[in-house]
């Protein structure tokens, strides 16, 4: 198994990379003055927003905010991980990845072993269902689950009691703390561990690739609560899992159409009555990384949630989820149950042919419209007005496809407002959203005052040859003065003096995964004040000079106050920490 690829290869990989020659080969770039344009890939868009700048190896949209570097432009635009970008970089100049022995070797191999793990708790908890003494053959006979279904679906039993998990599975230390892992087991206040999953039926949740990630457990009573999930753990994620998606996709190979329901035992239920192609979300509303996983492997998605009023909030808000995703023939649909009816219980009632009917399926269009219109009255001016307005949100969000022209124009006839005159208020919203995206940001900046080190990182991101200038002395006395936002500075300046030649987007990428990527990303992103002028030399000296200086000071202030008592809590916690830095060096 690989280990980890090292950070100085990834920095001399941007360094002979050309950014502009990779986004090019995807999205043709015309160069305008320093930069190079286009429409952005990735929001919907008339005019050019999407920068690309040679000099920082690094792209921005200044319409959706999207940015990164090259690395980011292959993950987010050809959905690669980011091992597989690296690789398909490497490649493209002729460079052989290399991996470091250690860590995250040890980490490939650690995930394995929590994977083998998760099996091993599948199949105890399948074997207690076999070998059933308690009531849980009962309770499948009542919900009607044929046994087939079980098996496909790998149903099994947690028993009642607080060690069988543990007593079956987790003899050693090791292994106790990798059932603590995979969040099979809990840790009691006394120091013990007793196990997660009591008396319940058992779900085993399988990621697209087959392998089992997490467990839902239903009581078999009128408990609470209903239901217990796994907890997010390093190999389980809930936004982005689905329910059945491993089983759908081992019964169909080509899943023309996909229903998204919410239990376990929807899916289950479907599946028995011959209706495989279905996932749950878990316990969660669609998100937007449900909704594009499953437009990666179907073009049409059937929501069809219980026919209560979560249900149809969950409903909404898949709908505002798939907007942006409504392009090159993707089609949302929504099937709304009968009150108190769900997935389960309706397919029981009335069969298969009547749950996949045609007659049961809301197109998306239909439900937006009918929703905004339900209390407007469209006979007078002042409704019709209303009726748009409250539309062009949702029109804002399609992408460019036809798809969005005939909403537009059913927007047209519905309102008898001309097409002509949507497309330009869309347009003008759209302008107006950008520009109090701006404003709002500029006046909340002079509000806080532009802070010292946040601009002298600004600085460095954007001209990362001003930290060459420092010396030795205000180097070492910047790192003196103990603060997160200067050992920040710090790093970046070290960085820097290492690899002369980093653009910002080798900077980044020393960052990525990080709590300050996203960060990054945005200052490296501001670029106005730098455009023409850029900062020199002396002035950054100086700056740094300044900063030193006045933290200097505040200390001294500090010093001569006659009693601690003077001073505030945080003034007293901030002269503890001076004074620390002091001896220190
Ligand atoms: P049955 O009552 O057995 O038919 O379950 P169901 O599949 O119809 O589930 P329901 O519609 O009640 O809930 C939908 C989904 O929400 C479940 O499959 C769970 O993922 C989640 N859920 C429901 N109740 C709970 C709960 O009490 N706790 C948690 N964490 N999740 C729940
Ligand atoms: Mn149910």
């Amino acid at each position: 198994m690989a280990g980890k690829i090292p950070q100085n290869f990834i920095n001399e990989l941007i360094d002979r990379t050309d950014i502009i020659d990779i986004i090019d080969s995807y999205v043709p770039l015309k160069k305008t003055g320093k930069n190079h344009k286009a429409c952005c890939p990735f929001h919907d868009e008339k005019t050019p927003s999407f920068s690309v700048n040679q000099d920082k190896q690094f792209y921005y949209c200044f319409g959706c905010n999207a940015s990164g570097t090259v690395i980011t432009f292959l993950m987010e635009y050809l959905h690669m991980d980011f091992v597989e970008a690296v690789e398909d970089l490497a490649s493209r100049a002729g460079m052989e990845v290399p991996r470091e022995s250690g860590s995250s070797f040890d980490q490939t191999n650690q995930s394995a072993k929590l994977y083998a793990l998760m099996e091993s708790a599948t199949k105890y908890y399948s074997d207690q269902l076999e070998n059933n003494k308690n009531n849980i053959i009962n309770y499948l006979k009542k919900r009607n689950i044929n046994k087939a279904t079980a098996i496909e679906f790998e149903l099994g039993f947690a028993p009642p009691g607080w060690d069988n998990l543990i007593i079956n599975l987790g003899k050693s230390k090791e292994l106790i703390k990798e059932l603590l892992d995979i969040g099979v087991i809990i840790k009691s206040d006394r120091g013990g561990q007793y196990d997660r999953f009591r008396d319940r039926l058992m779900f085993p949740i399988r990621d697209q690739r087959g392998r089992v990630i997490g467990f839902g457990g239903r009581v078999l009573n009128n408990d609470t609560p209903k239901y217990l999930n796994s907890p997010e753990t390093r190999i389980f994620q809930k936004g982005r899992e689905l329910y059945g998606l491993f089983q759908a996709r081992k019964s169909i190979k080509d899943l023309s159409e996909l229903y998204v329901v919410e239990g376990y035992m929807d899916v289950i239920a479907l599946a028995q009555f011959g209706i495989k192609n279905v996932v749950a979300t878990l316990g969660t509303a669609a998100t937007n990384e449900h909704i594009e996983k499953m437009f990666r492997i179907t073009n049409k998605l059937i929501f069809c949630f219980d026919g209560d009023e979560a249900g149809e909030r969950a409903a909404w808000r898949a709908l505002e989820n798939s907007l942006s995703f409504l392009k090159n023939s993707k089609q949302v649909y929504f099937i709304f149950l009968p009150s108190k009816e769900d997935p389960d219980t309706f397919v029981r009632k009335n069969g298969k042919d009547a749950f996949i009917s045609p007659e049961m399926l809301t197109p998306l269009s239909e439900f937006l419209f009918n929703s905004i219109g339900n209390n407007i009255n469209l006979e007078v001016l002042e409704g019709r007005s209303e009726m748009i307005n409250k539309t062009l949100p949702f029109l804002a969000k399609l992408p460019h496809d036809p798809y969005k022209d005939i909403v537009i124009k059913k927007l047209s006839e519905i309102t008898r407002y001309e097409i002509d005159d949507i497309q330009r208020q869309l347009s003008t919203s759209n302008k107006n959203d950008l520009v109090e995206k701006k404003v709002g940001k500029s006046s909340k900046e002079k509000n806080r005052g532009i802070e010292k080190v946040r601009w002298l990182i600004r600085c460095l991101l954007h001209q990362p040859s001003l930290a060459l200038v420092l010396d030795i002395k205000s180097t070492s006395s910047l790192s003196a003065l103990d603060s997160s936002g200067i050992n920040f500075l710090c790093e970046l300046i070290k960085l820097i003096k290492e690899t002369p030649n980093i653009t910002v987007a080798g900077i980044l990428e020393n960052w990525r995964n990080t709590k300050f990527e996203a960060r990054l990303c945005e200052l490296a992103s501001e670029e106005d004040e730098f455009k023409e002028i850029g900062v020199t030399n002396e002035v950054f000296v100086d700056a740094i000079d300044g900063l030193i200086e006045a933290h200097q000071k505040e200390f001294e202030t500090f010093k001569t106050k006659s009693s601690p008592l003077e001073l505030s809590e945080k003034e007293k916690l901030k002269y503890r920490e001076m004074q620390k830095s002091t001896q220190d060096t």
